[in-house]
């Protein structure tokens, strides 16, 4: 793997090193130890869409790890206004940075993207395309608190039209033999390419509109947030916001250890009473963003953790 653009770029075995990684990365992301083994090496951070986790946790896994970051920063005070085109903006990346993580709002700009250089590109998001590294750390989160990614009962709420976490997620789901449940309204439903490829390669899928009538059943439920900024008339989104909103009496049938997660910002689907119960890992999801990114760069950068920490 040169660049991650989809979850494909990775084998099941390289998505469970990864993960192996980044369990070694946690005392360092909580700044118990430095070990600066990207100490030289340079991230580029270009985001063309807002973000708050994804930019900040690259940089923060970077900078903990000794290496800098240069950041694209505000696009209106970039040459982007001026007119330049993605790939020429990308050609620069080569001759500055050792690598470079794009989010764009257009689907395919990171594949693109990665077409125009030489080092590694990471996807962090393009358009209603895909987000990998949300699931590295989604899977992450989920072998922490259940011990497996295999065999569980996982329900994908809300926006699975728009939302690029679940289509990254769902297929990695599958290939670790989770059954997934689909909950959105039918116009928000998953692309039907994605369903069609899932069921091909013989994951049991249940799609329904009926918000939580299977709760007891579940191991895990991701809650996603209606994409706002990718409808094309605020009509329609309105139609369909706030459609879904979890609370702490939803919850009293669920499995003991299920565990609800959502890749923030969250607008209204998970009111605050869910915080406090033992369910509610979405912070702690957000922290582990740091570690999985961590084992990410170090295997992009072909850094050999083993050797460098010991
Ligand atoms: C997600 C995204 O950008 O797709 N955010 C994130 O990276 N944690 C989810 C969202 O914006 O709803």
């Amino acid at each position: 793997m040169t660049s991650l653009i989809t979850m494909d770029d990775l084998t099941n075995e390289e998505i469970i090193s990864i993960l192996d990684i980044a369990e070694q990365m946690l005392p360092i992301a909580r700044g118990e130890a430095y070990t600066p083994i990207l100490s030289g090496k340079v991230l580029a951070n270009l985001f063309f869409e807002p973000s708050t986790r994804t930019r900040m946790s690259f940089e923060a896994a970077m900078k903990r790890l000794g290496g800098s970051v240069l950041n694209l920063g505000d696009v209106s005070t970039s040459s982007v206004v001026k007119g330049e085109t993605l790939f020429d903006t990308m050609q620069m990346m080569d001759g500055y940075a050792d690598i470079a993580v794009i989010r764009h709002p257009r689907q395919g700009a990171a594949k693109y993207s990665s077409d125009a250089v030489e080092i590694p590109v990471i996807n962090a998001g393009d358009g209603a395309g895909h987000h990998p590294t949300q699931t590295l750390l989604d899977l992450f989160t989920i072998r922490k608190c259940h011990g497996t990614l295999e065999g569980l009962q996982v329900a994908l709420v809300g926006d699975l039209r728009y939302g690029r976490t679940v289509h990254s997620l769902s297929g990695a789901l599958a290939r670790f033999g989770s059954s997934l449940t689909f909950i959105s309204p039918s116009s928000l439903s998953m692309p039907r390419e994605i369903v069609q490829d899932l069921r091909n390669s013989g994951v049991d899928i249940v799609e329904t509109e009926d918000f939580l009538g299977s709760i007891e059943s579940l191991d895990v439920i991701y809650m996603t947030r209606i994409q706002k900024e990718r409808f094309p008339d605020e009509e329609e989104y309105r139609k369909v916001a706030g459609v879904f909103c979890l609370t702490a009496k939803d919850l009293v049938n669920a499995k003991k250890n299920m565990i609800i997660m959502h890749p923030l910002p969250r607008v209204n689907e998970i009111a605050p009473d869910v915080d406090s119960t033992p369910h509610a890992k979405y912070f702690e999801q957000a922290f582990y963003g740091v570690v999985a990114r961590m084992a990410l760069l170090c295997r992009l950068l072909e850094v050999d953790v083993q050797e460098a920490i010991e």
